[in-house]
């Protein structure tokens, strides 16, 4: 199922992509700012705003080291690195994710507090107690054993630390429009209601201190961006999703506020200690 899950993510030339999107935007490649990429690099509901307010409501030191589970292209590994000082550690699937993230780590010049690794989430290569907090944001959705992974985020996690939880879960309807950004087909996508992933939180350990249910700030997100889609004509924007995800990026700004507007997704934002 992991091989399905990465040939949905494996980008090929990504770099390449995401350098003629900086050139098309007039952004020098080899100059940027980690707000140059916001547009492509954050693949999540409510982009960097919403990594930055999550964030915000605990306090993330700079002697920290934080680990991004499934980071994507290291988006927000790289706001929390910029705006807090702390290490990070970045670990994903998709090995072009994990090169593109390294390269735009460098040219950002992050690269001493920020590092990635290829793998899985649910069998990592450190040992045990190494991480002051996790953070997991829009990933659990393609992981089928949340038990597995949430064991293992559990296990690499120093005890007093925290899990930081920013993702889609099942909504009250079932019925899933697709393509959404974490999947182009069912098969492939495993939400699980709150209350699920609650209780597979609290089975391995977990003390959750704080869930918020942000569907209605999602919504809205999603709202706009489709709002903004019926306006522009497509493939007229040089920076985007597009980028990394193709011609089904198109669709996303559809799919994700119907799945919303029908109540088949929620957003949750949750902070859980291990004890
Ligand atoms: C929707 S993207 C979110 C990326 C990033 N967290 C962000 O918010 O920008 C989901 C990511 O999870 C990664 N992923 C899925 N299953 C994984 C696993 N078992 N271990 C590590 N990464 C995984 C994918 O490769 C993809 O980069």
């Amino acid at each position: 199922m992991e091989s399905s899950v990465q040939a949905h993510y494996d980008t090929p030339n990504l770099i390449q992509t995401i350098d003629a999107g900086l050139l098309a935007a007039e952004k020098d490649p080899d100059r940027i700012h980690i707000s140059d990429l916001a547009m492509v690099d954050q693949l999540h509901t409510g982009g960097s705003r919403a990594t930055m307010d999550l964030a915000a409501r605990i306090t993330i030191l700079p002697d920290w080291h934080v680990l991004d589970a499934g980071c994507g292209l290291g988006g927000s590994s790289r706001l929390l690195a910029h705006t807090f000082g702390c290490r990070v550690t970045g670990i994903d699937l998709s090995p072009s994710f994990i090169d593109t993230a390294q390269i735009l780590t460098q040219r950002t010049g992050l690269f001493q507090k920020v590092a990635f690794q290829t793998g899985s989430i649910l069998d990592m290569p450190w040992d045990d107690d190494q991480f002051s907090a996790v953070l997991c944001q829009h990933i659990l959705m393609n992981i089928e054993n949340k038990p597995a992974a949430l064991k293992e985020i559990f296990r690499v996690l120093k005890p007093g630390g925290i899990l930081m939880l920013h993702e889609i879960v099942l909504g009250e309807n079932t019925g899933l429009a697709l393509p959404v950004p974490w999947a182009d087909a069912a098969d492939i996508s495993f939400l699980a209601a709150w209350e699920t992933l609650a209780a597979c939180c609290s089975d391995v350990g977990f003390v959750l201190d704080e869930m918020t249910d942000a569907t209605k700030t999602g919504c809205r997100y999603w709202q706009k961006v489709r709002a903004f889609a019926e306006k522009t004509a497509p493939g007229t924007r040089p920076l985007g999703p597009h980028l990394v995800f193709g011609e089904n990026a198109l669709s996303f700004p559809f799919t994700m506020s119907e799945n919303f507007e029908n109540n088949s997704i929620r957003l949750i934002e949750a902070f859980l200690k291990k004890p």
